[in-house]
């Protein structure tokens, strides 16, 4: 299968669309696929049975990975567990016990990303707990009020801990009305690794820091390039994509099969057709795909390149049911979260930029000052959000919140990239509507990270229901670590 053959986001958008507004910018058409078909309504989940709680034990530890293949050297790898792709499985309404049980060289947490839970379980050190050291062990414990497609990762060192392949997946059951014949799971992950030695390369370089990031040398999804799943033929299968790397974004499509995107970040949206959908670090799309024949393939692809990258092929496998009918995936159960009321709610701008003070200048007398630590900055101190940086690479010397909420208020947040890159914003504890934007047409959804592309402005909104210090970042990690990170407070 060569990439040549794969349609361009552009065809498929013809074949898809008729009379769209389609532009380069129109990424994965919600607007107009609303107009080509009506949404359809989601109906309200069942209440969940009775609840469960989940036990699992993490321990961060070395492990060598197989990243390279059989015969290649292993990868000094950190992970949750001997099987290195860490899966956790819920119901709605259940609870979590997770023990995670430190026996790396350094400190680390688990940050739940896109869990509504309590601050105290938040994984952020310094800020919601104390750092877990060397030894030492935490116990997080908190109900899953959601369903969907979660993850799991530190919140400390990163870059580095993340990129060493410390994540998670975890996976809320409970929002299908009925059962998808498989469930396939597409993790997106780069890593930097030498290819002759299988060690680590730098995880972060001052030049990517300060642009797009410092990408991944090897693509995998899963932990292999491009693997091939088979699926069972001619029947509408599940795949959660997972954007789990700390640089790249991805413009997710399906090709040689019907795909529809049933969730973002996990919460359910009306079905719309998948073209194009552009995928940041810590975004997920849940997509039905109409699995192909016996013995055909489909692929999941990445057009975000010169040439579009294959991430997974899907093979038809066993018999296909005879008579098939059109494919129309019914949408998942509604997301069961508090509607911001926007009438009354208060409007709070945040401009993601580059610090206008990073760097050294040459004083008249032969110095070099250094701007960034005259200001109690990290000298590699690239971003900002208003203008704040966050002063170092971890937790221990927060800066003032960025904004001060109050509880049971609804905010809208002005997002504003006045930068030449992209940044997926995210806030903690609370799942926000995306409600418009001034470049991407995407319809309203519900999400925990936005990606802002170059120069555009989006509005956000969501009930401060979550009394804490949540945490609002890019989840490009270099960028968070070089300045775009501060929290808001909910008292
Ligand atoms: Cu997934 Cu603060 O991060
Ligand atoms: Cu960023």
């Amino acid at each position: 299968m060569t990439a040549n053959r794969l349609p361009s986001p552009g065809l498929l958008r013809r074949r898809f669309l008729v009379g769209g507004a389609a532009s380069v910018a129109l990424l994965s058409a919600g607007g107009s696929v609303a107009g080509r078909r009506p949404p359809k309504p989601l109906a309200a989940a069942p209440g969940p049975g009775t609840p469960a709680t989940q036990r699992a034990h993490l321990v961060a530890a070395p492990r060598p990975l197989k990243l390279l293949g059989p015969g290649a050297p292993a990868t000094p790898g950190w992970t949750y567990g001997d099987d290195p792709l860490t899966v956790i499985r819920a119901r709605r309404g259940d609870s979590l016990e997770v023990r995670l049980e430190n026996r790396l060289p350094e400190f680390t947490s688990i940050h739940w990303h896109g869990i509504r839970l309590p601050i105290a379980m938040d994984g952020v050190p310094y800020i919601t707990q104390p750092p877990v050291q060397p030894g030492e062990s935490f116990d997080y414990r908190f109900a899953l009020p959601d369903t969907g497609t979660f993850f799991f990762h530190p919140h400390c060192n990163t870059v580095a801990q993340v990129g060493r392949g410390l994540a998670g997946v975890l996976i809320v059951d409970g929002d299908a009305p009925i059962p998808y014949a498989a469930d396939v799971l597409c993790l997106l992950r780069d890593w930097r690794i030498d290819e002759a030695t299988g060690d680590f390369l730098d995880f972060q370089t001052a030049a990517g820091a300060a642009k797009a990031g410092t990408f991944g040398t090897l693509r995998t999804t899963g932990l292999a390039p491009a693997p091939t799943v088979a699926v069972p033929a001619g029947r509408d299968v599940r795949v959660r994509i997972l954007n789990l790397d700390v640089t790249r974004v991805s413009q997710v499509g399906v090709v040689d099969a019907e795909a529809a995107v049933i969730a973002i970040d996990g919460n359910a949206v009306s079905p719309f057709p998948l073209l194009a959908w552009r995928m940041g670090p810590a975004m997920r799309l849940d997509v039905v795909v109409r699995a192909p024949q016996p013995g055909k393939a489909a692929q999941v692809v990445d057009y975000f390149a010169k040439e579009p990258v294959v991430l997974m092929t899907l093979l038809g496998e066993g018999d296909a049911p005879e008579a098939t009918a059109d494919f129309d995936p019914p949408p998942l159960y509604a997301p069961a979260l508090p509607e911001p009321d926007l009438r009354n709610a208060e409007t709070l701008p945040f401009v993601f930029g580059a610090t206008a003070v990073a760097g050294t200048v040459a004083a008249p007398n032969g110095e070099t000052i250094d701007l960034g630590a005259s200001l109690c900055l990290n000298t590699d101190s690239f971003w900002a959000i208003n203008k704040q940086s966050w002063p170092e690479r971890g937790h221990e010397f927060p800066p003032a919140p960025l904004a001060e909420l109050t509880l049971g208020r609804s905010y809208v947040f002005e997002l504003q990239n006045v930068t030449p890159h992209m940044h997926p914003i995210h806030l903690h504890g609370h799942t926000f509507k995306v409600l418009d934007s001034n470049k991407v047409d995407r319809p309203v959804h519900w999400a925990d990270t936005v990606l802002l592309t170059p120069k555009e402005r989006a509005r956000i909104a969501f009930v401060a229901d979550n009394p804490g210090r949540w945490m609002f970042h890019c989840h490009i990690i270099e960028h968070q670590d070089t300045g775009m990170m501060g929290y808001v407070t909910v008292a």
